[in-house]
């Protein structure tokens, strides 16, 4: 029976992916353990979609296969993170309960035939949900093999129809109390949307022409919340057969916002996430950074699980594309995973299936089976990982598995609060401001994390807000206490426009936190895509200019083009004992590196290794007692770098420098007495 510490600290780092016996005949499981095995696999995710095999017909359990399973795999010392399988109800469900369907947007019912075709507002969902839940809870909180909880998959289905609008009513009762405020609240006068009873009431579903944005807002965050409190629900469940199981659920990151990651977070033990970067290089490699610096802040900066990636380098549903890694580059990047907090690597998935809908999507065990390329290499990562296994350690108490002194605002509501049709430009899209900032940092050689306003920001120098639309005084607020205690802020344009329920803030445009930057933001002047405009420094910006007036502020640099030239465009401004930055202008990416490294000066915050960035990624991984750094060499040429430690990939110790090839890697542990910076 595992102990506690079990579940707490494993002694390697985890390895394997989603398994899917039940796809198989069992002759193939033998098969599966034989190569399981040859590959230094220890985890298997298992029972994501299994909800028909297990529950062929309402009440009907069939565990038999999952017994077999669950059993192979403690006898070969596998540990299994045992999933709900409620990401897909089976057709007995939806024959069923037709109402838990969901809707589309156009109002459309949507039809059993792929998967996640439940409605999370559903009563019959929910209800059916918890009971498989249950049933696995019971049946398997023991096992010798069970590892983790894996409730559901990727949280992120959102519905219309009534039931949803019934819950949306109930979610807004609570928020607004009275109609009178809910009216208030969305200024339903507008367009002649006044509410004179809560039935009236829909979510918004499609409608002439634009919807109330206010009344959009909201929908998000209660559609967020929904999610939230299925999670929840299946939470109680299993912990209350035995708490001491971690539980998980999946993220996919970062493209889905139907929900708020900070808010699931809080629900579980660990933060797991699915990351599958789409774009081939440099650019692939600077999400994989991306992606694992969120995952890390989610987790509230301790390691967090992996739960899938794919042994192709893309796998773009919406382009319909799959192209294949360069040989070396799954590792590579496994190796930045690691290096920014990762517990190991699992795969979606163990074995591709030959028929289903992603039976061409990339596994660790290919069609083609042993004598491939894809398997050769996840043996050789099985064995990489074997050889790491002291970075498995947790951190020492207090402590962080990486530090950072720069932190991105993270915000659900911003996002949606972006997406808002009908902003005075098309290009005020939440996920591309705040990927450029990362990206510039990562350049430059500085590690970030990611933070909500509210949040602790004690920790940081300088926290950006790349992209915040609505904001409430009371966020407006902890950022000005962050800078008046010493810290440095940059704001962007239209930040705080409104306040949180996209009610337009009075007086100053950018008007939550105008009085924080002395400025006064009088006329928004967006750009056509094709405009460039060069500020009076030379920065390269286009997309945005506006009309700044300066109320205590200095400006750091000018418009050039009329009817702006002369007037600022990008500020500074001392409050307190720290610093309020603002940026009038979408800068393009050089001119964004420049102007973030001026900043970063001014904060006093260095590189996180003399030759970190343009290439070259340099993180500290604390493991147990030790630090752990790792060099990444994403460049196209041969770099030498300060290098003393024991190298944990090659065993050998550094003491002077080293050359690293392109796509080279080192992860040193560090000598006591290095300092960090
Ligand atoms: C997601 C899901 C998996 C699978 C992969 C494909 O992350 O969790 O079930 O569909 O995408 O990339």
């Amino acid at each position: 029976m595992p102990s506690i510490e079990t579940f707490r600290q494993t002694p390697h780092l985890v390895f394997g992916g989603d398994y899917n016996p039940e796809q198989w005949p069992e002759e193939v499981w033998e098969e599966d353990i034989r190569l399981m095995r040859k590959a230094r696999v220890n985890r298997v995710t298992v029972g994501v979609f299994s909800w028909s095999s297990i529950e062929p017909r309402e009440g009907e359990y069939r565990f038999g296969w999952l017994d077999r399973v669950m059993d192979l795999m403690a006898e070969n010392g596998i540990g299994v993170i045992l999933a709900t399988p409620t990401a897909s109800p089976p057709p007995w469900f939806t024959a069923a309960h037709p109402e838990a369907l969901p809707v589309t947007a156009n109002g459309v019912r949507l039809v059993h035939g792929s998967r996640d075709t439940y409605n999370p507002a559903a009563p019959a969902y929910r209800e059916a949900a918890k009971r498989v839940a249950e049933a696995l809870a019971v049946r398997y909180a023991f096992h010798p093999a069970l590892r983790m909880w894996h409730l559901h998959n990727e949280y992120g289905t959102v519905s219309y129809g009534p039931e949803t609008d019934r819950a949306f009513r109930t979610w807004l009762q609570d928020k607004c109390g009275n109609l009178d405020a809910l009216n208030s609240t969305w200024n339903t006068a507008f367009w002649s949307q006044g509410y004179s009873e809560w039935d009236q009431i829909l979510a918004p579903q499609a409608t002439q022409y634009l919807p109330n944005p206010s009344q959009v807002l909201d929908f998000k965050r209660f559609s967020a919340d929904l999610l939230r409190d299925c999670l929840r629900e299946q939470v109680g469940v299993v912990r209350s057969h035995r708490p001491e199981v971690p539980v998980t659920t999946n993220f996919m990151l970062p493209s889905w916002n139907h929900y708020d990651q900070w808010d699931l977070a809080a629900e579980i033990d660990d933060v797991s996430v699915d990351h599958y970067p789409d774009t081939p290089g440099i650019e692939g490699d600077v999400q994989v950074a991306f992606g694992s610096d969120l995952a890390r802040s989610f987790n509230a900066g301790r390691p967090w699980v992996l739960m899938e990636q794919a042994t192709t380098m893309v796998y773009d549903y919406a382009q319909g594309r799959i192209l294949a890694r360069p040989p070396g580059a799954l590792k590579f990047n496994t190796l930045q995973y690691l290096a920014r907090g990762a517990t190991g690597s699992l795969f979606f998935q163990w074995r591709s299936p030959r028929a289903g809908a992603e039976f061409f999507h990339s596994p660790m065990v290919p069609h083609v089976g042993e004598d491939s390329r894809t398997f050769r290499e996840i043996v050789e990562l099985g064995t990489t990982l074997e050889r790491l296994a002291e970075l498995a350690e947790a951190p020492a108490e207090g402590q962080r598995v990486t530090d950072a002194r720069v932190a991105i605002v993270w915000d659900a509501a911003a996002w949606w609060s972006a997406d808002t049709r009908a902003l005075p430009s098309n290009d005020l899209a939440f996920l591309p401001a705040v990927r450029s900032v990362h990206r510039a940092l990562w350049r430059l050689g500085v590690n970030a994390d990611f933070v909500q306003l509210g949040a602790d920001l004690s920790r940081y120098r300088l926290v950006l807000v790349p992209s915040k639309l609505a904001a409430s005084d009371a966020e407006a607020e902890a950022l000005r206490a962050f800078v008046t205690a010493g810290g440095h802020a940059v704001l962007w344009y239209f930040a705080g426009s409104t306040d949180e329920n996209l009610n337009v803030r009075p007086g100053s445009f950018t008007g939550a936190f105008a009085d924080l930057l002395g400025i006064r933001v009088e006329e928004h002047h967006p750009q056509l895509a094709a405009t460039a405009l060069t500020l009076s420094d030379g920065s390269a910006a286009d997309c945005w200019a506006e009309t700044i007036e300066l109320k205590g502020a200095q400006s750091v640099a000018e418009f050039t083009h009329d009817p702006l030239a002369g007037s600022p465009a990008v500020t500074r401004t001392a409050v307190g004992d720290g610093t309020a930055h603002y940026i009038g202008t979408r800068l393009q990416a050089e001119a964004l590196e420049a102007h973030l490294h001026r900043i970063l000066g001014e904060a006093g915050v260095g590189k996180d290794h003399p030759a970190a960035g343009n290439g070259l990624e340099a993180v500290r991984r604390h493991a147990g007692a030790g630090t752990y750094l790792f060099l990444l060499n994403h460049g196209p040429d041969a770099v030498v770098v300060e290098a003393r430690g024991h190298d944990l990939l090659t065993d050998t110790d550094l003491d002077g420098t080293a050359t690293l090839d392109p796509g080279g890697a080192l992860i040193l542990r560090e000598p006591a007495n290095i300092t960090e910076h």
